[in-house]
């Protein structure tokens, strides 16, 4: 089934999640600095939502900056919060005219405080909107996540009458409850721009089911007909769980 037929379908992912990778490349091929590409990809991320939302998609994470990207060069970073802090307030009235609630995956206090206040900005004016949840992952990182849900394990077995027994019973849905993602709805599909194969520490816990979708396409150049294409692709997958074909069709 294509995914631009209208209405629900179970072969439409319930949140997509995108590593918008390729600005760089983007940049240095028309001979512009690399904030230039970062810039352009801005202009995607804004219009991927609205497509996303088209298609009937609920969630929809963007990874616009990993715990590693602090290491780029200096004037590179600043750059990119600095766009942060310039492009979300500019863009309240879109989200809220596309009833976009705007969401957080990651550790925002090392971020500087313009950059962190838009986004705080942006979280609590669209909090009751319910077109479409955008989670931007801003300093995420899926092994930090995973870190911080021990950390947080450890804290709940103390409030448990039998702490030892409720650590031996702990269970993978339990864990995830206790991650930052608790309330996001489990990843189906991870898309990959740029032409790199791999996750770059992204959604590490939910990978272990999504479906992966790597493009060629560098972030700027991605289109609606780009995101489509992978929905497409996506409807013809078998999720099988660890199962057999048969077995799915009893
Ligand atoms: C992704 O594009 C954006 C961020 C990581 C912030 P890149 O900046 O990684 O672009 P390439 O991979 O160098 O082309
Ligand atoms: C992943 O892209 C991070 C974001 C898109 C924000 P990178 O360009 O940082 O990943 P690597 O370095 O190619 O793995
Ligand atoms: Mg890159």
């Amino acid at each position: 089934m294509s995914a631009s037929a209208s209405g629900a379908s179970p072969a439409l992912p319930v949140h997509v999640g995108i590593i918008m990778d390729g600005n760089g490349r983007w940049a240095r091929a028309r001979g512009k600095n690399r904030l230039a590409g970062h810039k352009q990809g801005a202009e995607v991320a804004r219009n991927v939502v609205r497509w996303a939302k088209e298609f009937g998609i609920k969630q929809i994470s963007l990874y616009a900056f990993s715990t590693e990207n602090w290491e780029r060069p200096k004037l590179e970073v600043r750059g990119l919060m600095n766009l942060l802090a310039i492009l979300l307030p500019k863009t309240l009235p879109e989200m809220m005219q596309n009833e976009v609630r705007f969401r957080i995956l990651g550790d925002l206090s090392p971020l500087p405080g313009s950059a962190r206040k838009a986004v705080e900005l942006a979280c609590s004016n669209t909090a009751n909107n319910t077109g479409i949840d955008l989670i931007l992952c801003l300093n995420y990182g899926g092994q930090q996540e995973i870190i911080a849900a021990v950390k947080q394990t450890l804290q709940w077995v103390q409030t448990q009458s039998d702490p030892q027994q409720a650590l031996t019973a702990l269970n993978p849905e339990q864990f995830r409850n206790l991650m930052w993602r608790h309330n996001i709805a489990p990843l189906d599909l991870l898309i990959r721009t740029g032409g790199e194969m791999r996750i770059s520490n992204f959604h590490l816990w939910d990978a272990a089911y999504a479906e992966l979708y790597f493009s060629s396409v560098l972030w700027p150049d991605f289109s609606r007909k780009d995101l489509q294409v992978a929905l497409d692709e996506y409807a013809s997958r078998e999720r099988r769980y660890g199962l057999t074909s048969e077995q799915l069709e009893t």
